[in-house]
């Protein structure tokens, strides 16, 4: 009696372990899946040469995004600033329309880098009423890109309006490259968002 309680434990235990190793096996294999989503890396293949990354940001997001490019590109940075602190409220927004429309862009803090060295600069910085922030384009007034690749890309919370066409109307000279927009709250996870730099930088000659 006690002998066959026993085998029929034994059996019992038997069946258990091969249905948890199956399990183990299942639940591994949809982990592996899931993982591929977002490791599926893009390799960088950079050709952009010696590179400078240009950016205005307000509130961090195009800092980010700048950085991230200067980091798969090996690139200098070059951050325009404004010679007045800008304090984001109700208030400015209604001055950053007013400069628009007048074209009265804000004073800018630093001198307009030496582009010499440089075969390629990204230029990017937020849209600000479907157009680019008015201390981008202050930069852009003031800048002749005259024999330089050029690769504009924005940032923006939802629409980025007329950001490149008016770019590409303010850009002096520029041989103009695909550009790319990156929305502050879809493209804000960083191996996603790493694979799409990637594969823009890749695509730019
Ligand atoms: C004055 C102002 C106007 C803006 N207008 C727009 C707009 O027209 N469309 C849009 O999608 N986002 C708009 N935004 C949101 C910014 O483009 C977005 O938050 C951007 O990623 C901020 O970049 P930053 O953190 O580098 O300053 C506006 C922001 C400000 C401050």
């Amino acid at each position: 009696m006690i002998k066959t309680i026993i085998s029929i434990l034994l059996i019992v235990a038997f069946i258990v372990a091969i249905g948890g190793g199956i399990h183990l096996y299942n639940v591994a294999q949809k982990n592996k899946y899931e993982m591929s989503k977002y490791t599926l890396a893009v390799k960088p293949n950079v050709k952009t040469g010696r590179t400078l990354v240009i950016y205005y940001s307000l509130s961090g997001y195009t800092k980010a995004i700048a950085e991230k490019i200067a980091a798969i590109t090996k690139a200098d940075l070059y951050e325009i600033t404004t010679a007045e602190e800008i304090e984001v409220n109700a208030a400015f927004y209604v001055k950053a329309r007013q400069q628009l429309h007048s074209k009265q862009y804000p004073e800018l803090a630093g001198k307009i880098p030496s582009f010499a060295k440089y075969d390629t600069i990204f230029v990017g910085g937020p849209v600000w009423w479907y157009a680019p922030a008015t201390p981008l384009l202050a930069f852009l007034e003031k800048a002749d890109f005259k024999g330089k690749k050029v690769v504009p890309f924005s940032t923006q919370g939802s629409n980025y309006g007329s950001f490149f066409v008016d770019f590409e109307r303010m850009a002096k000279n520029a041989r103009l490259r695909p550009a790319a927009s990156f929305n502050n709250i879809s493209d804000k996870y960083s191996v996603e968002l790493n694979n799409k730099i990637i594969s823009w930088v890749n695509s730019i000659r």
